[in-house]
């Protein structure tokens, strides 16, 4: 027996928007269809949408679903979800919005809440006269679970949207893998991967957030505490093997007052291009607004 919540029982034993819309004849009104699913499959789904031309807006909905419990119960939060939505803000809704709705529902049965978001999809890309391409763009790739005719693109979308890290889970939110189980390996290689490309471009954004944060909070007494690290440790390193030297002399809001020393006083070409050299460097570890100013030596 399954787990459902008051909720899904609710609506699976009292369904109030089951049926269809006819083609309307009311002007400045028009009838979407999608649908996914398959009966052979187990589960199926057709939506009708009521929209309102002008507005692009979802005046009412209904739907014809064959399938279980939650698959009832996710065409009817589904409805009361994008009632009065515009379509493009119903086709934000994700899956998981429907399984929220519905106060969560068993593992096993999220497929349901993803048919709800599919058929959503595929109703409105008809409307827009685009479902032929969307539809062929998500199962565009290579063909995964031949069982459930799944692709690896549609595996990859929904493992991002639902931070899936199983091949089961993977099962029970779409099927693949449901069937003879010779696609579960490459499902699980296809986890790792998808894995593999969030971590990385989480850390990227970690490192650009913090490094953005730290130079945003810095206090005045902090920025010029970093301006004296970085060349000390980044800058002067390199001069001193040349023969030159740099010293910190003011910190004036976002001028940096600097005097150059050893080789690197000596001539104005050479002063120009450190100045520049230590700016840019200062600009990338401190703050981008930073101006280096070499002080002459005999004005001190
Ligand atoms: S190929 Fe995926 S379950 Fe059979």
């Amino acid at each position: 027996m399954w787990d459902y919540t008051d909720k899904v029982m609710d609506l699976f034993y009292n369904p109030k928007n089951q049926g269809v819309f006819e083609d309307s004849r009311e002007p400045g009104i028009k009838i979407a269809v999608g649908e996914v699913g398959s009966i052979a499959c187990g589960d199926a789904l057709r939506l009708h949408l009521k929209v309102e031309e002008t507005t692009e807006k979802i005046l009412d909905a209904r739907y014809q679903t064959f399938g279980c419990t939650s698959a009832i119960a996710s065409s009817e939060a589904l409805v009361d979800l994008i009632r009065g939505s515009t379509l493009d803000e119903a086709l934000k809704i994700s899956n998981k919005d429907i399984a929220n709705y519905l106060g969560g529902l068993p593992q096993a049965k999220m497929h349901c809440s993803v048919m709800g978001q599919e058929a959503l999809e595929a109703a409105i890309y008809n409307y827009r006269g685009i479902a032929h391409e969307v539809h062929e763009d998500d199962d565009e790739g290579a063909l995964v679970c031949t069982c459930f005719g799944i692709s690896d693109a549609k595996i990859r979308r929904v493992i991002l949207e639902n931070d899936l890290t199983t091949a089961e889970e993977v099962t029970n939110y779409i099927k693949a893998g449901g069937g003879c189980g010779s696609c579960l390996a490459t499902i699980d290689d296809i986890i790792a991967s998808v894995r593999k490309e969030s971590a990385a471009s989480v850390s990227t954004l970690k490192k650009n957030t913090t490094s953005q944060q730290a130079k945003k909070l810095l206090t005045p007494v902090q920025k010029i505490a970093l301006i004296q690290k970085v060349l000390d440790e980044e800058v002067r390193p390199v001069l001193i093997a040349d023969g030159g030297d740099v010293e910190l002399y003011d910190v004036d809001g976002d001028c940096v007052k600097v005097v150059l020393q050893g080789a690197c006083g000596s001539c104005s070409a050479s002063t120009a291009t450190l100045k520049i050299a230590i700016e840019s460097r200062l600009r990338d570890r401190v703050s981008k607004d930073l101006v280096v100013e070499a002080v002459e030596p005999s004005l001190l």
